[in-house]
């Protein structure tokens, strides 16, 4: 079966695209999702619980294995979301991308990240879109969700889908629609987050919002650049905000303020604040890596992003920040130098209640505190064992240390880098004579404990 007649492509855009939000409308459309990630997954889920059929295609062919065998690779999607993926019949996950002829619409989920000079690396977005153009159809719908700076829709992904004679806009549709995923968030979902939607003409737009609006309210803007621009605004914010209450913290513990206690104070005013909290530095594939995706396109326009790279600047001085406090802390407490000292590095993933290390502060923290001398181990519930990253090799095959108060009490401090939910910090208290908390983990203020 192909999406739409593809033996007359003369057939307008305009009559194919009627057909396709019947489709839409009616919970038949068959849905292509090409990077079953930690935003392709839960995407391709929320599709299947309102009743459309889904393929995912990935490259990972040990992926789409435990998937077929109703097993999650990610944490909190559990094994059972996905053996009820399949129960209901509308799921399968592939590595066959011919396979992308039988469906309707094709959403792109693949990575995002920065090359070695901090520049975009488009080059999963181009294999994926090179691979789509192979079998692209009249009357297919193509969407890229992947962060990314305003024009790629445009600029890459246009040209390559055109190269087999059939153009944007005419024969096919091509969106833009950012993924606003925040894995571990109890309070929102794919299924609870709307979508911003932009293309380059309404039909376009009116088929992706005709998509989208099967599972989730949409927000439809102007063009692709906008809605790529939406992207990058949110994560900029968020990244800019960072800094400044990280720079905060910096003064305010000079002054000996609590910085989380002016914080909690802050955000009761009912307007004009909005509460972001310091840590370590920053983490993940998104806020540490996307704001650079603008600083570069800028350049093109002979601008520079000074906030942005100013609060790059500062959030990425924070490990060496809590490095040199935890040094200063062990002086002050224990009487201890940090060379030849044991410290308990707590919580590897770079945020609570994942088990994603991308980019955590806590993989430099590591280096640092080696680098100074001390013995680093870690603890942490949901990363075992340390999987090999390309930039950190020290860690892999580090082993997290067993929660308990007699394997804890081998540190002579403990570093919590990060704070899932699920850690009582009981064991540690009674362990360890002195814990640097970067994550205000720890309410109870003591001597033990000091704020980084
Ligand atoms: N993780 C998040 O919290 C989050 C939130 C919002 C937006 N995003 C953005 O979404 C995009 C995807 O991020 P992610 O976290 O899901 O990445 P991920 O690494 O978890 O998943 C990407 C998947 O794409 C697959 N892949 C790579 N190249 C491929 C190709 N050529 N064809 C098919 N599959 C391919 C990989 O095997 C992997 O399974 C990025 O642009 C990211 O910035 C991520």
């Amino acid at each position: 079966m192909t999406a739409q007649n593809s033996s007359d492509p003369a057939i307008p855009l305009g009559v194919l695209s009627e057909a396709f939000i019947a489709k839409a409308t009616s919970r038949d459309l068959r849905v292509g999702i090409v990077g079953l990630g930690y935003v392709g997954l839960p995407l391709a889920e929320a599709f299947v619980l309102q009743g459309l059929p889904v393929v995912g295609f990935d490259i990972d062919d040990s992926k789409v294995k435990m998937l077929g065998g109703g097993k999650s690779y990610i944490k909190h999607i559990s094994d059972e979301r996905i053996a009820a993926m399949y129960a209901a019949g509308k799921f399968a996950a592939t590595t066959d991308f011919a396979k992308l002829k039988q469906v309707d619409a094709i959403l792109i989920c693949v990575p995002t990240p920065l090359g070695e000079h901090r520049e975009p690396d488009l080059s999963y977005v181009v294999a994926t879109t090179q691979n789509i153009a192979e079998h692209v159809q009249p009357g297919q719908l193509i969407i890229l969700e992947s962060t990314t700076y305003p024009g790629t829709s445009e600029e890459v992904l246009q040209p390559i889908l055109e190269q087999g004679g059939l153009k944007a806009g005419v024969d096919f549709a091509i969106a833009y629609s950012p993924e606003r995923e925040d894995p571990g968030n109890p309070n929102y979902d794919t299924s609870s987050i709307p979508k911003v939607v932009g293309a380059s003409s309404d039909l376009e737009r009116n088929m992706a919002c005709a998509l989208y609006n099967a599972i989730v309210p949409t927000v439809p803007v102007s063009n692709l650049r906008t809605a790529e621009a939406v992207k990058l605004t949110e994560n900029i914010f968020r990244a800019v905000n960072i800094a400044l209450v990280n720079e905060l913290k910096v003064v305010f513990g000079a002054m000996d303020i609590d910085v989380w206690e002016v914080i909690e104070a802050a955000k009761t005013k009912p307007f004009g604040y909005m509460a972001f909290y310091p840590g370590p530095g920053l983490g993940g594939h998104c806020i540490p890596i996307d704001p650079f995706y603008l600083t570069w396109k800028a350049r093109a326009y002979g601008l520079n992003t000074r906030f942005i790279e100013l609060a790059g600047e500062i959030n990425s001085s924070m490990p060496g920040h809590v490095v040199d406090r935890l040094g200063e802390a062990m002086n002050k407490h224990l009487g201890l130098a940090m060379k030849g000292a044991r410290v308990l590095i707590v919580g590897l993933a770079y945020k609570k209640n994942v088990d994603d290390m991308r980019e955590s502060p806590a993989l430099d923290l590591i280096h640092k505190l080696k680098a100074r001398g001390m013995k680093v181990e870690y603890s942490d519930p949901y990363i075992p064992v340390a999987p090999s990253i390309r930039e950190h090799p020290e860690v892999e095959g580090m082993k997290s240390v067993p929660w308990t108060q007699e394997a804890l009490s081998q540190f002579d401090v403990a570093l919590i880098a990060t704070d899932h939910d699920n850690v009582d910090y009981t064991p540690l208290l009674a362990a360890v004579d002195l814990v640097v908390d970067t994550r205000n983990a720890i309410k109870q203020r003591s001597d033990k404990v000091v704020q980084a």
